[in-house]
């Protein structure tokens, strides 16, 4: 067994919140959204990241990130979560280019602005790439390279799966009262599922006598059988229980087997592209994504809003539908449900886990089999134990 690299302070208090916005959010990638939801001229999407407000826009076919911030007064340009909407501020009518140069200002001669002033005015702008359909955004103005946080193998899931991405997407966001590092733990903690899951996820997975889940024998996978795009992809394995940690290796990529059997909604699909698996990516710092069957997707995502709280996001999808197919809230709702279920059950846990870090001098021991927790636990202290020690 082995000693957690986190103390519970890391969990609960104001000082290591401050530096994981500066060290850990302030500097990565941060998942932003999906194009499904920016596919039209002045759709965007307006998100709280790094305890930034993030604007994600279509501006002439285009992705772009800014401040979500009026030049003016500071007031958000963007005040709905998602929309399509052109880019003025709703409060003075300031309108902006593309480039986030201010365009035009109404009732112009009260300001007594000059010409080279008007000029002078931009939005904030923020790096912002694609990988896929995962739009993700950088704070930092010196941005590493994406595949410096990412292996290729995950990038390379992220940008095959999208295609079969259907464009309607169910969204929501709620607060949670726990640290964003016990659900990234959560997900990576794949023994919790046959206990805390037992009535939903894990009566559809097949779990060994060990309590490891079972490796897919053969299926009917467009992305991972051979001669598929994906098949040489390696999953990840057991980390190493010590040393110094790459922070590719945080994120993880995993697929198991998940007998398939159709259900009423299994017909209105074009060809699923995992039929008979689960895989999932968890994706460093904040983001789980995973796949049932090839047939639904689920996106999650903890943003940190203080110590020891998050705001939930979560997003669910299906897989294209059939040419004359016509949308299917009601399906996107259903499922959508049941991953809402899925997501209690951890966080009324999540939520006394988190209460009983407030009071504790330290936390446990983990297995072996935890070892990828202890590798992300091992990153955060060699990034920002220096400064935390302080
Ligand atoms: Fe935006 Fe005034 S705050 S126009």
């Amino acid at each position: 067994m082995i000693e957690p690299a986190l103390p519970p302070a890391c969990y609960t208090d104001d000082k290591w919140f401050e530096l994981e916005q500066h060290r850990i959010f302030g500097r990565l990638w941060l998942f932003a959204g999906l194009t499904q939801q920016l596919a039209t001229e002045n759709s965007f999407v307006a998100r709280e990241l790094g305890g930034v407000p993030v604007l994600v826009q279509n501006l002439g076919g285009e992705l772009r990130a800014f401040r979500n911030s009026c030049a003016h007064r500071g007031m958000p340009l963007q005040v709905a979560p998602c929309g399509t909407r052109r880019l003025i501020c709703p409060y003075h009518g300031w309108a902006y280019n593309d480039d986030g140069s201010l365009r035009g200002v109404p009732n112009a001669k009260i300001y007594n602005m000059c010409d080279a002033t008007k000029e002078s005015i931009r939005l904030q702008s923020y790096a912002l790439t694609t990988v896929g359909n995962f739009v993700f955004v950088n704070l930092s103005p010196n941005p590493l390279p994406i595949a410096e946080q990412f292996s290729e193998d995950l990038l390379r899931i992220l940008r095959e799966v999208s295609p079969y991405f259907a464009p309607d997407v169910s969204y929501t966001h709620f607060a949670c009262n726990y640290d964003w590092k016990l659900n990234f733990e959560n997900v990576l903690d794949w023994n919790h599922a046959q206990f805390v899951h037992s009535q939903t996820l894990a009566p559809l997975l097949q779990i060994e006598s060990s309590g490891t889940f079972s490796a897919v024998e053969s299926n009917q996978s467009k992305l991972f059988l051979e001669g598929s795009p994906l098949a040489d992809i390696v999953f990840s394995g057991d980390a190493p229980l010590a040393g110094k940690v790459a922070l590719k290796d945080v994120s993880r990529i995993g697929r198991s087997s998940m007998p398939y059997s159709a259900r009423w909604f299994s017909s209105l699909f074009e060809e699923p592209c995992d039929r008979g698996a689960f895989f999932a990516c968890n994706i460093f710092p904040n983001v789980n994504f995973g796949s049932i069957h090839g047939e639904s997707f689920y996106l999650q995502q903890y943003v940190p809003t203080a110590a020891g709280r998050i705001d939930y996001h979560s997003w669910v999808f299906t897989t294209k539908l059939k040419a004359r197919v016509p949308p299917q809230p009601h399906l996107l709702w259903g499922i959508h449900h049941a991953e809402k279920r899925v997501i209690d059950e951890d966080a009324v846990l999540l939520t006394a886990l988190q209460k009983s870090l407030q009071a504790a001098d330290s936390i446990g021991l983990m297995g072996d089999h935890e070892a990828t927790l202890h590798a992300m636990g091992r990153w955060y202290m060699q990034e920002l134990s220096e400064e935390g020690a302080a």
